[in-house]
């Protein structure tokens, strides 16, 4: 083979793979615009409020859903989980405040300003840690009963209220309410 031949062979794939490349990115961008377009919805969605079915959640279970991009905890307590939360002294609490984005003003953090319902069957809290944003885990994780964060030793009892670690507050109550026996509106 002459030199001459073995530069139009290299010649010849240079343009081979350049015209490969160029169908790709044709095809990229056929594949864009459909893709932005139903980005906006997707936005929209998430951004506004969200309804969850907790018509199978077992007392003494959770429920983890992902809204704003974050995992919601939506927890059915037991009765003792109740009785816990409830006999705690509040003034006691390292961070005293309800963090219950429901209130319109700060409320002392009582169990009862912190569950969705009165019984106090129902806790909805952001499942992001106060610390450094880790994801508890829950089930009667940690020393409280509630939910322990390992990223640093963060210890929340069965009101997500911090009890023991490095957190500076409690877990966040995100606006949330019943729409109907089953079904929770978040947002
Ligand atoms: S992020 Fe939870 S303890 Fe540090």
């Amino acid at each position: 083979m002459s030199h001459a031949d073995d530069h139009a062979g290299t010649r010849r794939d240079f343009l081979f793979y350049a015209t490969g490349g160029a169908g790709a990115v044709v095809t990229g961008a056929a594949v864009w615009p459909l893709i932005n377009q139903m980005n906006p919805s997707a936005d929209v969605r998430a951004l506004s409020s969200i309804r969850v079915d907790v018509s199978a959640v077992e007392p003494g279970t959770q429920l983890t859903v992902k809204w704003l991009g974050k995992p919601v905890f939506i927890r059915r307590r037991t009765e003792e989980e109740i009785a816990d939360a409830r006999s705690v002294d509040v003034s006691a609490l390292p961070d005293p405040v309800a963090r219950n984005n429901n209130a319109s003003a700060p409320l002392d953090a009582t169990d009862e300003n912190r569950a969705l319902d009165e019984t106090g069957e129902w806790l909805v809290m952001i499942g992001v840690c106060t610390h450094l944003g880790c994801v508890p885990l829950g089930d009667g994780a940690g020393d409280f009963g509630g939910w322990f964060c390992p990223c640093h030793g963060s210890h929340y009892d069965t009101s997500g209220r911090i009890r023991k670690g490095p957190a500076p507050e409690n877990l966040l109550v995100p606006v949330a309410e019943f729409v109907d026996e089953t079904t929770i509106k978040l947002g």
